[in-house]
C-alpha cells in the first residue's frame, strides 16, 4: 500500500500524492529535471551507487528522471498500488507489459472488445514469438475461465470497454486467476482511479492510457502501469531495455493534469450520466451504452465496482451511418477526433474512424453498428453540452 492512498481521499492524493511536501529550491511545483545522463563525482561514487550503498537513484536518462519517478509515485498512491512504471505512450505500456510476462510457449486470454491495437499486438505479433492467445466474449468471466490453459500466464482486460463499455466482474476475474497462478492485467484508461482501482479488487497490474484522463487536456502522450512492486520491477527493466519511458516535460504536464482529476472526472461522470439519460428516450436514437444506466447489461457489476461511470457515452441512431455523420456534423461543441479524456468533449463514429477499413457487414460482425456514435464528454458546462447535442440530433 502506498503512504497516501489509506489516510486520504482522491481528490487530495491527486493533489499531493507522491510529491514531497518540499520540492528543490521550495519551489511549489516538481522541477522539470531536463538531463540525459547524471554525474558521478569521482570513481568512488561510481562504485558505492553499483554496490548499492548511496541513496540516489538516478544514473542515465534512460533508467530513471526525478520528474518522471514522481510522476510515477503520485499514480502509484491514486491505485492504491505498491509501484508504477511510467512510458512514452499508453501502447508502450501495454506492450512492455505484456512482453515481461510472457515467453515462448505461454498462452494469454483477452476479452474481444480490448482496444484494438493491444488485440492486434497479441494476435499479430505475440504470435511471431510463440506465444499463442484466446480471445474470449466481452465481459464473459465464465468464458474466460473455459479458455484458461495450463500454459496461460496472463489475462488482459479493459474497465470499461470501448465503444460498448462492458465491465467483468473484476473480484471474480482476479480470483479464478489467483487460484491459478495467472497473472492479471487491466486497462483502466476510461475509468480513472477516481472512479475504478482494479488492484483493490485483487488485480495484478492496471495500466492507463495516460494520453487521456490523466493528462486530460489533449497535449501529452503517456502511458503507466501500477501494481505490486517486484512485478513493476519487471516491467520497468524490460522499459529500459527497449526504451519507451517518459520524456521529463511529459512527465510534468501528466503531473500537472493529474491534480485536477478527481474534479474534471467528477464533472465528466455527472454530464455523461445526464446526456446518457436524456438519449435512451430520444425519439431518433436506438440505444445508448452507459454504464451508469440501468439498461446497460454490466450496470451491476459496474455499480459494484465502481464509484462513477465515466465520461463516454455510446449511442447508435435509428437511420444509421449518414443520420449519424449529420449529428456529428451539426455538433458545436464537441470536436471530431480520436481519444477522450481531456477538457475538449470529442466526437466520432466508430464506423468512420476505427473501423473504417471494414463493410458494413464486417463491421456487423465484429457488433460495430454503423448509426453508431462516441461522445467523449470533457469539462464545458453540462447544459450547453446537452443543449447542443439535441440540436444536433435534429438533424439524424
Ligand atoms: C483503452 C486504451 N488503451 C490504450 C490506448 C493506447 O494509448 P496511447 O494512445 O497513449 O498509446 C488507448 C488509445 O486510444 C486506449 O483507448
Amino acid at each position: 500500500m502506498s503512504d497516501d492512498a489509506p489516510k486520504h481521499a482522491p481528490a487530495t492524493v491527486t493533489v499531493h500524492g507522491g510529491e514531497p511536501r518540499r520540492h528543490p529550491e521550495a519551489a511549489m511545483t516538481a522541477p522539470i529535471v531536463q538531463t540525459a545522463t547524471y554525474t558521478f563525482e569521482d570513481t568512488a561514487e561510481l562504485k558505492a551507487f553499483f554496490e548499492g550503498r548511496t541513496e540516489r537513484t538516478e544514473e542515465y536518462g534512460r533508467y530513471g528522471n526525478p520528474t518522471v519517478r514522481l510522476f510515477e509515485k503520485k499514480l502509484a498512491a491514486l491505485e492504491n498500488a505498491q509501484d508504477a512504471a511510467a512510458f512514452s505512450s499508453g501502447m508502450a505500456a501495454v506492450t512492455t507489459a505484456i512482453l515481461a510476462l510472457t515467453k515462448a510457449g505461454s498462452h494469454v486470454v483477452l476479452f474481444s472488445d480490448c482496444y484494438r491495437r493491444t488485440r492486434q499486438f497479441v494476435t499479430h505479433f505475440l504470435d511471431r514469438f510463440g506465444v499463442e492467445s484466446t480471445l474470449v466474449p466481452p465481459a464473459d468471466v465464465d468464458a474466460l475461465e473455459g479458455a484458461l490453459r495450463k500454459e496461460t500466464k496472463l489475462v488482459i482486460s479493459e474497465a470499461p470497454t470501448n465503444p460498448y463499455q462492458t465491465v467483468p466482474d473484476l473480484k471474480r476475474l482476479a480470483a479464478i486467476c489467483k487460484e491459478r497462478r495467472i497473472k492479471t492485467m487491466i486497462d483502466s484508461t476510461f475509468a480513472t482511479p477516481i472512479n475504478l482501482r482494479p488492484v483493490e479488487h485483487g488485480i495484478d497490474l492496471v495500466v492507463h492510457s495516460a494520453t487521456k484522463y490523466l493528462g486530460g487536456h489533449n497535449d501529452v502522450l503517456g502511458g503507466v502501469i501500477a501494481g505490486k512492486e517486484g512485478l513493476v520491477g519487471i516491467v520497468r527493466e524490460l522499459r529500459n531495455v527497449l526504451g519507451g519511458v517518459l520524456d521529463p516535460h511529459a512527465a510534468y504536464l501528466l503531473l500537472r493534469g493529474t491534480k485536477t482529476l478527481a474534479l474534471r472526472v467528477a464533472q465528466q461522470n455527472a454530464s455523461a450520466q445526464r446526456i446518457a439519460e436524456t438519449l435512451e428516450g430520444h425519439p431518433k436514437v436506438a440505444r445508448v451504452w452507459y454504464p451508469g444506466l440501468a439498461s446497460h447489461p454490466n450496470h451491476e457489476t459496474a455499480k459494484s465496482l465502481m464509484t462513477g461511470f465515466g465520461g463516454v457515452v455510446t449511442f447508435e441512431l435509428k437511420d444509421g451511418l449518414d443520420a449519424g455523420s449529420r449529428v456529428v456534423d451539426a455538433a458545436r461543441i464537441p470536436r471530431i477526433a480520436p481519444s477522450l479524456g481531456g477538457v475538449e468533449s470529442l466526437i466520432e463514429q466508430p464506423a468512420l474512424m476505427s473501423f473504417f477499413e471494414l463493410t458494413t457487414e464486417q463491421r456487423e460482425a465484429v457488433g460495430i453498428k454503423d448509426g453508431l456514435i462516441r461522445y467523449a464528454v470533457g469539462v464545458e458546462d453540462p447544459d450547453d453540452l446537452l443543449a447542443d447535442l439535441l440540436r444536433a440530433l435534429d438533424h439524424a
